[in-house]
């Protein structure tokens, strides 16, 4: 990867191992840039923030990222431009709009604004199963933005009293039967790759979803929910709301069977988060056959040196990974295993 201007770094060439890649600084050297800079290749945007032009570096006009994708089978050159108001996306030295940069290089983002997926509200962890899904089936993708949409839709036929109700009812059941269905099969995968995942000191993690979906899949979520919407008709005229539905199901994320927002330690939570960015990897993989890469900053911050140890030998026996710490002494522990990178004031040494 190749990097110009891009928060405090101005130049930069990094030679990334297919294991394991620590990259180690102390505060506000450029690590986690750096990995944004893997996340923007990957994505087109930045996994920090919405507002992809504060990555230019102050002072600079363009920010540039190139990077190349290494398969079995092939090479992808990935380049991203940033200027103040414009965006190019290039695939193999060719411009492609947004829609047809995305697929070819997949990244999993660990960092600790992600614990909001354990111990933020419902919707985190809905989004998270959502996007994961997406990520990985387009069909799965298709059926959320039409669920989205006809949500949006029945609501306002709520709202206004609207005659067509019955219409719109008939097209949330549908698509919301259909978002079960396929946000329960994700989890069922993602519950196999958790139990044969990363599980620190004997502890379990499971992803459950309420209600609790039905072996019969879409035919038998169909009825299911219109007899839900038929018990809430009295309060969804009252709040005019669409108040059943995959928009308000639970999904609960446990260890060792007690809900981690509520009873886990910060290590605990943490190392949940980590297991289920590790399922979603390899979950990615038996699907496409090719491997996600794991960016996970600030690893080691609250996990002990074991779990963290641990953590990191299961990855680089995974896939690729790119890990930053602030920890020397952590960094030189693992670096048997992989390759270590010095980041100071924008700038990467390979040590
Ligand atoms: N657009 C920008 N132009 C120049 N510098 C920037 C820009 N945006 C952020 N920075 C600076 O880049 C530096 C590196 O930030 P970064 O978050 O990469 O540090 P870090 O090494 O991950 O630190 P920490 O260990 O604290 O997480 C910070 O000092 C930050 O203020
Ligand atoms: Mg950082």
């Amino acid at each position: 990867m190749e990097v110009r201007d891009l928060r405090n770094v101005k130049e930069a060439s990094l030679e990334f191992a297919p294991g394991l890649n620590v990259l180690v600084g102390r505060n506000a050297q450029g690590k986690t840039s750096l990995l944004e800079a893997v996340g923007l290749l990957a994505r087109g945007r930045s996994f920090r923030t919405e507002d992809t032009e504060t990555l230019i570096r102050r002072g600079a006009g363009v920010l540039r990222a190139r990077g190349t994708a290494t398969a079995p089978d092939r090479r992808t050159c990935l380049e991203v431009e940033i200027a103040p108001g414009t965006r190019r996306l290039r695939v193999d030295g060719r411009e492609v709009p947004p829609r047809e940069y995305h697929g070819r290089l997949e990244v999993v983002v660990y960092s600790t604004d992600r614990l909001r997926v354990v111990r933020g509200p419902m919707r985190e962890r809905r989004q998270f199963l959502d996007r994961s899904g997406s990520a990985l089936w387009p069909a799965y993708r298709q059926t959320v933005r039409d669920f989205e949409r006809v949500l949006g839709q029945r609501n306002a036929a709520l709202e206004a009293g609207a005659r067509d109700l019955d219409t719109w009812n008939e097209r949330f059941v549908e698509l919301g039967a259909r978002l079960r269905d396929r946000r329960a099969s994700y989890v069922e995968r993602l519950r196999v790759a958790l139990r044969h995942g990363f599980h620190p000191e004997g502890e379990r993690y499971d992803v459950v979803l309420v209600p609790a979906p039905l072996a019969g899949g879409v035919e038998a979520e169909r009825p299911r929910l219109v007899a839900e919407m038929e018990g809430r008709r009295r309060d969804e005229g009252r709040t005019r709301r669409s108040l059943v539905g995959p928009h308000r199901d639970e999904v609960l994320l446990l260890v060792d069977g007690e809900e981690a927002g509520v009873a886990a330690s910060s290590g605990q939570a943490r190392s949940l988060l980590l297991a289920l960015a590790l399922a979603t990897l390899e979950v990615y993989r038996q699907e496409t056959g090719s491997a996600a890469v794991a960016l996970l900053d600030d690893l080691d911050s609250e996990l002990d040196e074991a779990r963290a140890t641990e953590l990191c030998r299961e990855v680089s026996r995974r896939g690729q990974a790119l890990v930053t710490t602030a920890h020397a002494g952590w960094a030189r522990r693992l670096a048997d295993g992989g390759r270590l990178f010095e980041v100071e004031a924008g700038e990467v040494r390979a040590a």
